[in-house]
């Protein structure tokens, strides 16, 4: 089973450089992140020969704006040629977008889709399972039928409905519990296990869909063990946290760069989100960051309302108060924070990461 998943996988990988046609392989993904990966960093991702997926913002309507953003930072020469060569792609813009299904706005999502086309969707997290995924993938499916449907899931079980689904998505990405932001709150398990028993028991079921890598995965040493294990590609959170191009409070940047240790230094806890004021989440998935000084004192017994308070007023403070190593606000990040040291442009980011992947290769 084991090497007839390597090779599936990378027959996927064929079907990816044919799908985006100016991607490298093996497919390196920025994913998609809240307000923090723009149409800049997918573009820059671009331009590396990944793909760069924009992230939900804050409202619905936001999507639609940053698409148009990376439309007209594509819009020159240089891809309009690079696209020329590869007629299929033409009417498709080279970057992905990401929808939070569960409190996302599908009618705003269609209308950002069928006017920019970008090449692929990446779905997360909906209210009711596999429903409501079935809803957005019919309907986005019909506002651009090239546009490929990528749905993340952290579990087997998810994978294996979503593939049995009435609309199985083109792409499953597969979320291990060591990744940054939301993800299974308590049934969760490393890709080192989860990846190559959903490339198993799709492939026993006779489905042949690509399998992404995602979850700690920060540098070469991660991307190859993914592929060893079953992936096309690796998709990468963090990382891009502390690229040049992230829209993110550069307190914020400096601790990706400062922490380690994940294993202590991260948690997965809904208490950040309460204290921003965001409710409503799934209680099935929760977010992994770095645990402040919020934390601690709510692991003292301290109230919420006092949480909340001294919270609010780090935030207006800013800076180091909300973000540093006494910061008291979200500060989502991986488990593989430790190994997330410098910020680069997300360009050298891929650069790196395929020069690192084809030098391990080598030395295994
Ligand atoms: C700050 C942050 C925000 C995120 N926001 C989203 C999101 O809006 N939608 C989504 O599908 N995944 C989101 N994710 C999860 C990523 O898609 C991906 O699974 C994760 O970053 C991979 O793990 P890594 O951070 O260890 O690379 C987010 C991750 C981070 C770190």
């Amino acid at each position: 089973m084991a090497l007839q998943a390597v090779r599936g996988a990378v027959a996927h990988r064929t079907r990816f450089a044919t799908l985006f046609p100016w991607t490298k392989t093996p497919l390196l993904v920025g994913a998609p992140m809240r307000v923090f990966s723009g149409p800049e960093m997918a573009v820059a991702i671009y331009h590396a020969g990944g793909l760069g997926f924009i992230g939900p913002g804050v409202t619905a309507s936001v999507s639609k704006v940053d698409l148009a953003t990376a439309s007209s930072l594509l819009a020159d020469a240089q891809v309009a040629r690079t696209l020329e060569n590869h007629k299929s792609m033409a009417h498709l813009l080279p970057v992905g977008i990401g929808f939070q299904v569960w409190n996302g706005n599908l009618a705003e999502a269609i209308a950002a889709v069928s006017t920019h086309r970008p090449c692929a969707v990446w779905l997360f997290a909906p209210l009711d399972g596999q429903k409501q995924l079935d809803d957005w993938t019919t309907e986005l499916r019909a506002a651009s039928s090239d546009t490929q449907i990528w749905i993340q899931v952290g579990t087997l079980h998810e994978a294996v409905t979503a593939a049995h689904s009435k609309t199985p998505p083109d792409v499953l990405v597969l979320q291990g519990a060591e990744a940054g932001g939301h993800g299974r709150t308590s049934d969760g398990i490393g890709i080192i296990s989860l990846l190559p028993e959903a490339a198993d028991t799709l492939a026993a079921a006779g489905i042949d869909i690509p399998l992404i890598g995602a979850g700690g995965i920060v540098d070469g040493r991660g991307a190859v063990a993914a592929l060893g294990l079953g992936a096309a590609g690796v998709a990468l959170g963090t990382r891009f946290l502390a690229s040049t191009e992230a829209r993110i409070n550069p307190a914020y940047q400096a601790e990706v760069c400062r922490a380690t240790d994940g294993a202590q230094s991260t948690g997965r806890t809904h208490l950040y989100n309460q204290l921003r004021g965001t409710f409503g989440w799934p209680a099935q998935w929760s977010p992994r960051g770095l645990l402040n000084e919020s934390w601690a004192d709510y692991e003292a017994g301290a109230p919420f309302d006092v949480l909340k308070e001294r919270h609010d007023a780090a935030v207006k403070q800013g800076g180091t108060a909300a973000w540093g190593p006494r910061g008291r606000t979200a500060t989502y990040a991986s488990a593989s924070i430790g190994l997330v040291r410098s910020v680069e442009g997300a360009a050298t980011i891929v650069e790196q990461l395929h020069r690192e992947i084809e030098e391990i290769k080598k030395l295994l």
